[in-house]
């Protein structure tokens, strides 16, 4: 007997009227009009069911401190930094810990059940690598919460950062982070991507660095970090975030970057959100939207993933968890507006983002874990075009959250005979 049957289900791969079959937290079987007495049988009614969304790059330590102790008023990074600096001294592991189990439970409501959360070391008490650590035990029956050590002050531009980074993965913090476009040079930049990537080596780790998050074209620490990948036989095991300086990039010197970034299988985390809204910021008119080139690495088979990098803290006042939102902003920026380009949106919030965080038991095949969220959309285009209503979250066979049918909002939106009166 199954614990859960699921029927007539939609997959994001079009497939239609598919069975799901779960026992003991793993799915069994995913084929077509399959019937088996199970102790719960669900109609998915032709809703898309999809493996939960990923979020591969967030800050946790930063979230819901939106106003403390002041709101960014310039709108830039480096305001963010700032700000961020300020409200270190004053944070307490308590409200850290409490502001993160909130964002958490936001999280599973919206069927995002894997996050990469960047932790900053850049304080010698790494207060907020204990409280991030405490977080990540204690939402581990719903979220994977994979933390990555993000010296955000820079590993090289303050005293104690490269050890305070060492000793937060020595605590237990899985990625190493960096941010080589706020160290003091370039040089020193390259000289921090290098030393990091040989951290990673030597301790068998992934890398995700914070990598030319600004709109200097001449920024090409993602250059140094494909380089390094390559060099230290890290390939498939490296991040570049943001990369927002390749949209201001020499177009022929691109041409060159792009395959050399593929070559080193090093994937790329676009954060439409914060990209759309950080960049440009020193322009006047035309304005940069600052996004890295979204549909040109996938062409050339660079995993790109979309991250919510941030939702109400010193860098930005908006967000819910919602990496629909993410996929929705990303595909408008990137202006990925054909049905491929839509779909390929929806990957970027699901399964290439649990490639960039590794993810095991990932995916809707026989033997992956029951862990997937019935949508109230037809198919990707529509679930993003929506923002589709999350009926159901499950976690390994677990139901973690329901939301009841919004059939109204689907009736408004698809068959608008309603609303008559506005014709004359
Ligand atoms: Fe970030």
């Amino acid at each position: 007997m199954l614990d859960l049957l699921i029927k007539n289900a939609t997959l994001p791969d079009g497939r239609t009227n598919m069975a799901v079959a779960v026992q003991d937290g793993r799915i069994t079987a995913a084929v077509p009009g399959l019937d088996a007495p199970a102790h719960e049988t669900l109609d998915a009614g032709g809703y898309l069911l999809s493996p939960h969304f990923v979020d591969p790059h967030f800050h946790m330590d930063a979230t819901l401190s939106y106003g403390l102790p002041r709101v960014n008023e310039s709108g830039t990074l480096l305001e963010g930094i700032a700000l961020w600096g300020e409200l270190k001294p004053l944070l307490t592991p308590e409200a850290l810990i409490e502001r993160a189990l909130t964002y958490c439970d936001w999280a599973v409501a919206k069927g995002l059940l894997a996050i990469r959360s960047h932790v900053d070391t850049s304080d010698p008490s790494l207060l907020a690598v204990d409280a991030l650590l405490e977080v990540k035990k204690q939402v581990a029956p719903y979220i994977d919460l994979q933390l990555v050590a993000f010296p955000q002050d820079g590993v090289l531009r303050i005293k104690g950062g490269v050890e305070n980074l060492k000793r937060a993965l020595d605590k237990g913090v899985d990625v190493v982070g960096g941010i080589p476009h706020f160290e003091r040079t370039m040089a020193e930049g390259a000289a921090s991507v290098k030393l990091l990537c040989e951290i990673a080596a030597e301790r068998g780790l992934l890398v995700d660095m914070h990598c030319d998050e600004s709109d200097d074209p001449l920024s090409r620490h993602i250059e140094t970090l494909a380089f390094e990948a390559q060099r230290l036989s890290l390939q498939g095991r490296v991040n570049g975030s943001h990369c927002t300086s390749m949209h201001s990039m020499d177009n022929y010197y691109v041409s060159k970057l792009i395959p050399l970034i593929a070559e080193s299988q090093v994937s790329v985390i676009a954060n439409p959100l914060i990209n759309i809204t950080l960049q440009g910021r020193h322009d006047s008119y035309p304005k940069r939207r600052g996004m890295t080139r979204v549909p040109e690495l996938m062409a050339a088979g660079v995993n790109v993933a979309f991250g919510h990098d941030c939702v109400m803290d010193p860098w930005y006042g908006m967000g819910s968890g919602d990496m629909l939102e993410v996929a929705h902003m990303g595909l408008h920026v990137a202006q990925m507006t054909s049905q491929k380009g839509i779909r390929a949106c929806f990957d970027a919030v699901t399964t290439n983002a649990a490639k960039v965080m590794h993810l095991q038991g990932y995916g809707l095949e026989a033997g992956c874990d029951a862990s997937f969220v019935l949508l109230q959309a037809r198919d990707p285009v529509e679930a993003i075009r929506l923002r589709a209503n999350r009926l159901k979250v499950w976690r390994k066979g677990t139901l973690l959250a329901e939301t009841a049918e919004v059939v109204a909002r689907l009736n408004l939106l698809e068959r608008p005979e309603k609303v008559n009166f506005m014709r004359r």
